[in-house]
């Protein structure tokens, strides 16, 4: 066990009180919630509970807005899917080169399958939306524009109401990735020009497997599982209660601390971003460096790889990770660090570094403490270093 966990972005460790309230319905109240019996109506008055503690964390307007899934992949893959299938006049999905996989490749495999025309949308050297290249994209054929609230490598935050309503100018509808900024950033639905937003448990110290996805009133869903009229027909299959039941506490607790978790999260790592650039001559930060997830930093080392210092941190039981947790076990950059043009010689080296609130300051003096001396061995025994200038 790493005693330094410093990938929250992979994801988040459960909450105790977060377990606590999931335990009783993994055991002794595990009716089916459709049941008509003094069970089952337990089990659906839970499920009503946690649809209104996950709509109050979002600023929703009701509670009918939420659709339970099976996490932030399913919340993705329905949102677009149902753009396409309730408006089949409109061909085209708009999405960010930097998205997740969860968006990328499904909007491939219906570009592949389905003939669907995919517009990806480049970004900046920060990660951030190139704007007039959104503006272009959209038109009267598109069906809807996703673009993720928070970049989950670099933390880079898009502006994503003046996007939704440049979505909505031209008819199309708009959805939010925002898996990585539920619980982080304030978020108020109500006014907004959102029509959908994906969120997952895991990241917000919620169990693994749930989620969800919010839907304007008035916006129509065509499910992506079909089968029995859970979720009011919107999402087939029982329900996870124990899940939805942890997603809903863990919401609860997301919303009551959320100021106070950004102040001591930005704290740790602005900490760790002083001590590392003062330490370590060609260390870059990555991302937006105000527009950013306060729990995020991604620094490249230049003329270094990744690995040997994700192995060199994990040797002294600190756990980071390079890119996404998904793309980790391929060395190539990711595709979010291509797409924002990271020098050559900096893009091999880029670690993540996720805190959460179980972080305390001392995690961040154990890194500065080993660091140093693990890039400068990374980069001894980095094919880049001997790498002459020109050959970049
Ligand atoms: C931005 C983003 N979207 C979607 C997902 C997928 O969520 P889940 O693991 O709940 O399917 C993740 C998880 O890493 C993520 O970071």
């Amino acid at each position: 066990m790493d005693d330094v966990y410093l990938d929250n972005n992979a994801t988040t460790r459960i909450d105790p009180q977060v377990l606590a309230a999931m335990l009783p319905f993994l055991t002794e109240q595990f009716a089916n919630p459709s049941s008509a019996h003094g069970s089952g109506e337990a089990a659906a008055a839970a499920l009503r509970r946690a649809r209104g503690q996950v709509r109050a964390l979002l600023g929703a307007a009701s509670d009918q807005e939420i659709v339970f899934t099976s996490g932030g992949t399913e919340a993705d893959n329905t949102a677009i899917a149902s753009a396409l299938e309730t408006q089949p006049m409109r061909r085209k999905v708009i999405v960010s080169a930097v998205e997740h996989p969860a968006v990328l490749a499904f909007c491939d495999h219906l570009q592949r399958r389905q003939g669907v025309i995919v517009s990806r949308i480049p970004v900046d050297r920060r990660g951030r939306l190139d704007r007039d290249a959104y503006r272009e994209a959209l038109g009267p054929g598109t069906a809807i524009a996703s673009i993720m609230w928070a970049n989950n490598e670099t933390g880079t935050i898009n502006d994503i109401e003046a996007l939704a309503e440049e979505a909505h100018a031209c008819g199309a509808l708009f959805h939010t990735d925002a898996v990585q900024a539920v619980g982080r950033l304030p978020i108020d639905l109500r006014g907004s020009s959102i029509d959908m937003l994906s969120l997952s448990g895991h990241k917000l110290h919620g169990p693994k497997g749930i989620g969800a996805l919010f839907v304007r009133k008035g916006v129509r869903l065509s499910p992506l599982l079909h089968g029995g009229k859970q979720e009011r027909g919107r999402r087939a299959g029982t329900e996870n209660v124990p899940g939805i039941v942890g997603l809903g506490e863990a919401a609860a607790l997301a919303a009551d601390r959320i100021g106070e978790d950004a102040v001591r999260l930005r704290a740790l790592r602005d900490a760790l971003e002083r001590g590392v650039t003062r330490a370590i001559e060609g260390a870059t930060i990555l991302g937006d460096p105000i527009a950013r997830l306060p729990n995020t930093s991604c620094i490249a080392f230049e003329n270094a790889e990744a690995e040997p210092i994700l192995l060199g941190l994990s040797h002294f039981g600190i756990a980071a990770s390079s890119g996404s947790a998904c793309g980790s076990g391929s060395m190539e950059p990711s595709h979010v660090l291509r797409a924002m043009a990271v020098p050559y010689r900096s893009v091999h080296g880029a670690i993540r570094f996720s805190f959460a609130r179980d972080n305390r300051i001392e995690d961040v003096e154990r890194v500065l403490d080993r660091l140093p001396s693990i890039v400068a061995r990374a980069r001894q025994v980095s094919p880049l270093a001997a790498m002459p200038m020109a050959a970049e």
